[in-house]
């Protein structure tokens, strides 16, 4: 099972990605995540450009197409989503019959160095997201003053956090099953849980 992981933020040593290897250390055998590296490169939506857009966003879409689940990490930029993360979605949700967001299990977590964790960003995106037809759950993990929230391994520090990322990764690879059907793949059952945290390394693909 394929989970790709979308940072919102560009930044290098983002928080956000930080929390997106958290969460790739915590997946079960079997389930891999594969981070989008094409975000800045996605240009700004425009509705002449449909029929023809430009081949950062067909490789954006064919990303979405080829995982089974989706998993964004969002800062807060003035209480709402980052513009280029919001210009991504805009694409994906079109041509509306075949978007490439439809149907698609997804789940929102979020990091900021304020002190509600980009819990309206976060609110913001699943909104958004379920507008564009994705099957978005409905938990969120709100890590605030982010700069204080990671161990010098880059798991979290507080237990609490861990088992709320540890419960979002297992509802979202139930979700991808379901989606899946009984033909499709299947979540894996023997989830190891959190104390595995940190254990496998994040596998960077450019996709
Ligand atoms: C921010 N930041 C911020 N934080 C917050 O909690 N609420 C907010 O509305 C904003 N607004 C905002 C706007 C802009 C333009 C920037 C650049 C930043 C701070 C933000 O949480 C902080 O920079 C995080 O570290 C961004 O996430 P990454 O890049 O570390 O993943």
């Amino acid at each position: 099972m394929r989970v790709l992981g979308i940072s919102g933020s560009l930044r290098r040593d983002s928080f956000n990605r930080r929390l997106l290897r958290t969460a790739a250390g915590m997946l079960p055998s079997g389930v891999e995540l594969v981070s989008f590296e094409g975000l800045k490169a996605i240009p700004a939506f425009d509705e002449d450009d449909e029929s023809a857009p430009a081949l950062a966003v067909a490789s954006w879409r064919q990303a979405i197409a080829g995982a089974d689940a989706l998993l964004f990490a969002t800062p807060e930029y003035n209480s709402s989503i980052p513009g280029q993360l919001k210009n991504a979605i805009d694409w994906a949700s079109r041509p509306v019959a075949t978007a490439a967001l439809r149907n698609k299990p997804s789940a929102v977590i979020g990091a900021s160095t304020g002190m509600f964790g980009a819990v309206w960003a976060q609110a913001e995106l699943r909104r958004t997201l379920a507008a564009a037809g994705a099957r978005v759950i409905d938990s969120e993990l709100p890590v605030a003053t982010a700069d204080e929230a990671f161990n010098a391994d880059g798991t979290l520090v507080e237990h609490d956090q861990v088992l709320e990322l540890d419960g979002i990764l297992l509802e979202l690879l139930e979700e991808a099953a379901r989606s899946a059907g009984p033909d499709g793949v299947h979540a894996q059952r023997q989830h190891h849980g959190p104390e595995l945290q940190g254990a496998s390394t994040y596998d960077v693909h450019a996709v």
